[in-house]
């Protein structure tokens, strides 16, 4: 069935590539960027909104455009995130605050926007993209992988706050996925990383966006607060 989907931070990495299997699959897609529109979208029948999540402004301002063009969103990915990594003593107050306010709070803020459209309908779907890191934890990555835990809580009341109403709510937790937010890390590091992840090899943007299609279709009716790994088998907790 054909949804209007709103996927936030989609104009790169694991966000561009669900937004492209969503358009695969016949729907509306809305993606949010914060500089440049990414090229080419049309060809995909994506649309692109200047958008970003940290200013509430820009959210209100992003769901009246989407609504006006598409749709009520029936299906939110909360997808923007950001690192700031650096071993807790040495990350300041600031760089904390500003991953939590990204990661998080501004999930939050566009699910409670998404949410009132989804209970006008008596239907939706709202995926957060957590992290392994937010699983397990990882040394130098203590805001991120707080931000990350959190959404699992964040997800799960929802998921019961919103039951009722036929929206479910639920969590994917990638591990390692090729994109910009590895290129931190050295060639050599990300070879010692694989060699801990049982599939051996890192994981594809698109590998993602397939299954955040699956959580967001008909059938996963009967999921909801459940959080998903996607990590080649890296976590099996
Ligand atoms: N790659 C991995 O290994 C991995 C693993 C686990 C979880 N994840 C999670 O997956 C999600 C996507 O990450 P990625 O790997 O695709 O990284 P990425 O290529 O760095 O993309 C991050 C996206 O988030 C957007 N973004 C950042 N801050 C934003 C803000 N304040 N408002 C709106 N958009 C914002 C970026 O927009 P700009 O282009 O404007 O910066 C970009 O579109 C993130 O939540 C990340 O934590 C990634």
């Amino acid at each position: 069935m054909e949804r209007v989907v709103l996927i936030t931070g989609g104009n790169r990495g694991i966000g561009l590539a669900t937004a492209k299997v969503f358009a695969a699959k016949g729907n509306k897609v809305a993606i949010t960027y914060r500089d440049t529109p990414p090229d080419g979208m049309e060809d995909f029948g994506i649309h692109s909104y200047s958008c970003d999540v940290t200013d509430e402004e820009h959210i209100d301002k992003t769901f009246k455009e989407v609504e006006e063009t598409l749709g009520t969103v029936e299906i939110l990915i909360a997808n923007a995130g950001i690192t700031r990594d650096s071993l807790a003593a040495r990350t300041s107050n600031a760089d904390f605050s500003e991953v939590l306010d990204t990661n998080l709070t501004g999930a939050f803020r566009t699910a409670k926007k998404a949410l009132r459209g989804m209970m006008k309908n008596r239907w939706g779907r709202v995926i957060f993209v957590s992290s392994l890191s937010g699983r397990i934890g990882q040394i130098g990555q203590s805001s991120y992988a707080a931000s990350k835990a959190a959404l699992v809580g964040l997800s799960r009341s929802l998921a019961k706050e919103y039951a009722s109403r036929d929206i479910t709510v639920n969590v994917v937790a990638p591990g390692a996925i090729k994109t910009d937010m590895l290129e931190k890390l050295s060639e050599n590091q990300i070879n010692e990383y694989i060699k801990s992840i049982p599939l051996g090899r890192l994981g594809k943007p698109e590998e993602i966006g397939e299954i955040i299609a699956f959580l967001s279709s008909e059938h996963a009716s009967y999921i909801t607060g459940s959080v998903i790994p996607v990590d080649g088998g890296l976590y099996m907790g």
